[in-house]
């Protein structure tokens, strides 16, 4: 009999574990879009906590803990300062808060383009130490390669083309691609090498519809769109902006919701409140027996 004792945490806010759900698999999600068509589209949002998991999981597919953490979390200017420690930390955090989407974490700048081999060293990382079910990059066919050794080796991977942030520094900044010809057919043949590379499913990012339709008609894996079309195979938004966290989001965001209001109000309720000594009242407070 062991001799160490166990912490009784079930009352303790991160385990309100619903009943165990399946959860949902990289090969379920790729399977949705069969000869081109996804009669169900695919269902993504960012996740960074386990709490905000815990609350997206039952309506989601995929959760993506994105590296647009940099700039939500931390307060960063870009993603490009994001290191794999912290995709690592709130990978394994939304993994511990979800239990029926598939969890996939990005890969950030700096830990994959150099080489395949460079690649698989930090994308394995992140599985180990976060328990994702796979890892996103950037980038199209200059990344063809490194997608391959990844996938051949074990590691599902997520394409991203078209708006790359991490790639802003090269862009000029992030506004929507593939106005010209030139910049439309590169987006098109870059998810094509994506998807001949074996990637399961590729973000389109702020392109102009009509090419966000061509490339989901042109690539047999699904197309996840952000300010791309309702056409794609799926859609994602970082979930701080579609709440209203943030005064300023892209014009592609929809707000569900006014999160910033409330939280702003609530603190002012509570600053007022312990102010005019009207908090903790009576059943807040602990009295003798
Ligand atoms: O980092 C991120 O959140 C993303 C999504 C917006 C696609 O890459």
């Amino acid at each position: 009999m062991s001799t160490t004792f166990t912490l009784d945490t079930s009352t303790s806010r991160a385990n309100p574990t619903p009943a165990p759900m399946r959860r949902l698999t990289v090969p379920r999600i790729r399977a949705r879009k069969v000869d081109g068509v996804t009669e169900e589209p695919i269902v993504v949002l960012t996740a960074y906590t386990a709490r905000q998991a815990q609350l997206l999981d039952a309506h989601c597919d995929l959760l993506l803990v994105g590296d647009s953490l940099g700039q939500v979390i931390y307060g960063l200017p870009s993603s490009v300062p994001v290191t794999l420690e912290m995709m690592a930390a709130h990978g394994a955090a939304v993994v511990r808060g979800s239990y029926h989407s598939a969890v996939i974490v990005d890969m950030p700048f700096g830990s994959y383009e150099q080489s395949p081999a460079q690649a698989f060293a930090s994308a394995s990382r992140l599985m180990k130490e976060s328990g994702c079910a796979g890892v996103k990059l950037e980038g199209g066919a200059a990344m063809a390669e490194t997608v391959e050794f990844l996938v051949s080796r074990g590691i599902p991977v997520m394409g991203h083309v078209g708006l790359t942030p991490q790639a802003v520094n090269v862009l000029g900044g992030y506004g929507p691609r593939g106005r010209s010809e030139a910049e439309a057919s590169k987006i098109l043949s870059d998810a094509q090498a994506l998807c001949r590379a074996g990637a399961f499913a590729i973000v389109v990012e702020g392109v102009i519809e009509p090419i966000a339709i061509a490339v989901t008609r042109a690539v047999a894996c699904p197309t996840i769109g952000i300010g791309a079309s309702a056409q794609c195979d799926g859609q994602v938004l970082v979930t701080d902006d579609m709440l209203g966290m943030f005064e300023r989001v892209p014009r592609f965001v929809k707000r569900y919701g006014a999160i910033a209001e409330d939280i702003s109000a609530a603190a002012a309720q509570y600053a007022a409140e312990v102010r005019s000594r009207a908090f903790p009242g009576p059943d807040q407070t602990y009295q003798p027996e």
